[in-house]
């Protein structure tokens, strides 16, 4: 087979206007005419409901050339495509100036700086270099074992759910919000008061890299949040804290695996890294998760509140409520690959390609009933959502931890949690997936 042209897909269901995805339930076909290549992760249509679109591409298109993102992308939608290609040493991770692509490159020079840190994130290196600077990141990592975070996240936890009003309060703004932007930072040994700071300054930085098209004054401000986040992160007060603290800014520095060190450029660069990928997260992990949660019954709900079911139950919530849509590779060398559907991929030196996980979450070759949320569905879950192989996610020990504290400690408070019907007021970034307000009532 030859790649496939852009061109027009119509679903084979009526145009009812469909209910707003509630992330589980088979997804309404709510497309009546669905143009491939309008698809963008900043349009509304899709962040609605990304997952009728997906169901269709895996069907219809699996492996995709988008003309417009990036310039010309492949998009990949289904499980075998994904999990196969995130281990393909042919595909790099150094990806870090992806999104400025549509800039020319006298002007690209302007957030030079701002580059400079991003390319230093062990994220976007690939083979030795890669595994040397992941080595070093898991050596300061060493100790903030479960044991040691549990107490300390617990904390947090409840001095947020303290302060809500429990007869109605914005669940994402008074707890998933500042939550993960509490715990990392507590977790690096800087101040915990900080978090909303850190959650503009990701947030930036999330839109720049989750988006499918940025604007120069985006570039821009991203550039300013970026130098303000590293002087954060390099600022005298912060390291004197840490090194008392013994926080894993610190360990950072300390780290040393084979007589090398991170420089202190390096130790800033994958701070941010930490903080970024893990405040842009998690937040929309809980949020989706409760608003999942709302469609089963309080005595499933229980589930969360045990350790011998909870573990299952968070598995299934990461798969099913990933706010993490795609991953992102560009290709190493010029090569073809032939996807799970027979398509012939031409792949060219520095193509981009992005690998629907919350895509390949949901495909039915792999998950009975994908679209729904089955709280007890046996281990091993396979969801991709911290990827697979070299590049796996470095913080999911900490994302399970914080979330099911978070839902436990939720749940454990008020059982009949209810989340009243309200307006979905979607992150404007299909990259990170979720919405920014939800109105709960704990007591009634
Ligand atoms: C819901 C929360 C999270 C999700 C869904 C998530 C997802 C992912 C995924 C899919 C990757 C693989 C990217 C690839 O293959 O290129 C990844 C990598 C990574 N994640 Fe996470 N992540 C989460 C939270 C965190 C947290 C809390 C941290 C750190 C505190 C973190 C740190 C990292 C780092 C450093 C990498 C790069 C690893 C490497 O390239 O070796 N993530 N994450």
């Amino acid at each position: 087979m030859t790649p496939r042209e852009p061109r027009i897909l119509t679903p084979t269901t009526s145009a009812v206007p469909a209910p707003p995805n509630d992330f589980t339930g088979v997804p309404a076909m709510s497309l009546d005419l669905v143009s491939v290549e309008d698809f963008s992760h900043n349009q509304f249509q899709y962040i609605e409901d990304p997952f009728s679109f997906y169901a269709l591409m895996r069907e219809r298109s699996p492996a995709h050339l988008s003309g417009t993102i990036y310039g010309g992308t492949w998009l990949m939608f289904r499980y075998a495509d994904c999990a196969r290609l995130m281990r393909d040493e042919r595909l790099s991770n150094a990806r870090s100036a992806v999104p400025l692509r549509f800039l020319p490159a006298e002007q690209r020079e302007e957030f030079a700086d701002m580059l400079d840190i991003y390319a230093r994130w062990l994220a976007f290196h690939d083979g030795r270099e890669h595994t040397r600077n992941r080595r070093q990141a898991n050596k300061g990592y060493v100790p903030f074992t479960d044991e040691y975070l549990e107490p300390r996240i617990q904390g947090l936890v409840d001095q947020l759910l303290d302060q809500v009003d429990p007869t109605g309060f914005d669940l994402m703004s008074q707890f998933a919000f500042p939550l993960p932007a509490m715990v990392i930072a507590d977790v690096l040994g800087v101040p915990v008061e900080a978090h909303a700071e850190l959650n503009r300054w990701t947030d930036d930085i999330a839109h720049l890299f989750g988006s499918t098209s940025v604007s120069v004054e985006h570039l821009r401000r991203t550039r300013e949040s970026t130098r303000q986040l590293a002087a954060f992160l390099a600022s005298e007060d912060n390291a004197r804290r840490s090194r008392a603290e013994g926080g894993l800014l610190h360990q950072l520095r300390e780290a040393e695996v084979r007589g090398r060190r991170f420089s202190e450029r390096d130790v800033v660069a994958q701070a941010a890294l930490l903080l970024f990928a893990g405040v842009a997260s998690i937040r929309y992990l809980i949020g989706n998760s409760v608003r999942a949660l709302t469609a089963v019954p309080a005595t499933e709900r229980e589930l969360l509140l045990h350790p011998a079911t909870a573990g299952p139950a968070v598995e299934e919530l990461l798969r099913l409520c990933t706010p993490v849509s795609f991953v992102g590779r560009v290709a190493g060398e010029d090569f073809e690959y032939t996807a799970s559907d027979g398509t012939v991929v031409p792949l060219r030196k520095g193509q981009p390609l992005l690998l629907y996980v919350a895509s390949a979450n949901r495909d039915p070759a792999v998950f009975d009933r994908p679209d729904e949320l089955v709280l007890d569905r046996p281990l091993p879950n396979r969801h991709l959502t911290f990827g697979t192989g070299r590049h796996l996610c470095f913080g999911d020990p900490l994302v399970r931890q914080t979330t099911r504290i978070a839902l436990s400690s939720l749940y454990r408070r008020w059982p009949e949690l209810h989340v009243p019907p309200q307006e979905n007021n979607w992150n404007n970034n299909l990259g990170f997936h979720g919405i920014t307000s939800l109105q709960v009532t704990g007591d009634a």
